[in-house]
Parts: structure tokens; C-alpha cells; sequence
């Protein structure tokens, strides 16, 4: 069917480099504009369910954050929660830990922070466990006092910083906050 002034399609279909006054070029024009049309049209019905699926939803805001309730860490222990899927270690300690790893603020740290700079109380460390090295999930215990990476034998004083590599850096102290005496939220 040739196209006509009144049977030409809307202009916003074609292209407007399209051959005037050539139906069959307009015509694979139209179909080219159409098909287009409807390959953004059939992107955009798959995007949408699939970004909303990607927007957070109450269930992931809430695994953003974990209160932790201190009472469940006696003093002197350590304890591991989960946050984010990672192992977090609270650590209670005693006067006398407390005392140590002040103590160890000028001696082996491989990178040199205070103490009093990885705690927001002193009797309460939170770190991250994951060791700087590789990853893995030190245990407590070794030469410092603190924890003893199982894979490579990096070590880690009572406040998380590391005294012994292959590992380079310092136990990473997540974000936190004390809601009250007893109870921490972290994220
Ligand atoms: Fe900890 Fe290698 S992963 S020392």
C-alpha cells in the first residue's frame, strides 16, 4: 500500500533521516522504529520488577545493623556475633587487658594506633573478625595475647592490631554505637 499524506504513521516513529517520498525506504523505516520500540518496551517491563527486586527491603534493612546485647559477653570473655555475615568479636575486658594493650600502644604494632583510639569504652573491643591478610577468622589466643590467624600465623594483641604479618594491618573496628549500657548496635 503506497503511504499517502493521510496514511503516513506518526512522525515520532520515524527516523528523520528517513528517504522522503521513497515508500518502501519509509516502510523498513517504520519497521525498524517499531521493533525498536518494542525492544525498549519489553527492557523496560524487565527492568522494573528486576530493580525493584534490587531496592532494599525491610528484611535486608534490617540485617544492616545488629544490636548486641553486652550482658551475654561475661567479663574477661569474648564473644562472636554475626553482622552483615561477618564475624564481629566482643571482647569484655579486664582491667588488667585493658592495662596491657595500653601498654603495647608504643611497643609492636606493625601499624601504630592507640588503644584508646579502637575503643569507644575501654572494657569493650569490637572488631571485625577477618584477618587483614587473606580473610580468614583468627582465633583467639598466640604470643600477643589477642588472636592467632590460623592460615599464615599472623598475630593480633588484646586490642586487634597486629604484632606479627604476613597479615599488614589492624583488625578493622566496624561502626557502632552504645543504644545504652547494654546494648550495642552495630552498622
Ligand atoms: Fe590470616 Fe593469612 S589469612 S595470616
Amino acid at each position: 500500500m503506497e503511504n499517502t499524506p493521510n496514511n503516513h504513521p506518526p512522525s515520532s516513529l520515524l527516523d528523520d533521516d528517513a528517504p522522503i517520498g521513497n515508500p518502501a525506504a519509509e516502510r523498513r523505516q517504520l519497521l525498524i522504529n517499531t521493533t525498536t520500540a518494542f525492544a525498549v518496551a519489553g527492557a523496560a517491563c524487565v527492568a522494573v520488577p528486576f530493580l525493584r527486586t534490587m531496592s532494599p527491603s525491610r528484611a535486608t534493612e534490617a540485617l544492616a545493623t545488629v544490636d548486641i546485647n553486652l550482658a551475654e559477653v561475661p567479663l574477661g570473655s569474648m564473644k562472636t556475633f554475626l553482622w552483615q555475615g561477618k564475624p564481629v568479636f566482643v571482647w569484655h575486658r579486664t582491667p588488667a587487658q585493658i592495662a596491657t594493650a595500653k601498654a603495647q600502644d608504643a611497643t609492636s604494632t606493625m601499624q601504630a594506633q592507640p588503644d584508646a583510639e579502637r575503643v569507644q569504652k575501654p572494657e569493650w573491643l569490637v572488631v571485625l573478625g577477618i584477618c587483614s591478610h587473606l580473610g580468614c577468622v583468627p582465633m583467639q589466643g598466640g604470643k600477643s595475647d589477642g588472636w592467632l590467624c590460623p592460615c599464615h600465623g599472623s598475630q593480633f594483641d588484646l586490642s586487634g592490631r597486629v604484632t606479627q604479618g604476613p597479615a599488614g594491618k589492624n583488625l578493622d573496628v566496624p561502626p557502632y554505637q552504645f543504644l545504652n549500657e547494654t546494648t550495642i548496635r552495630v552498622g
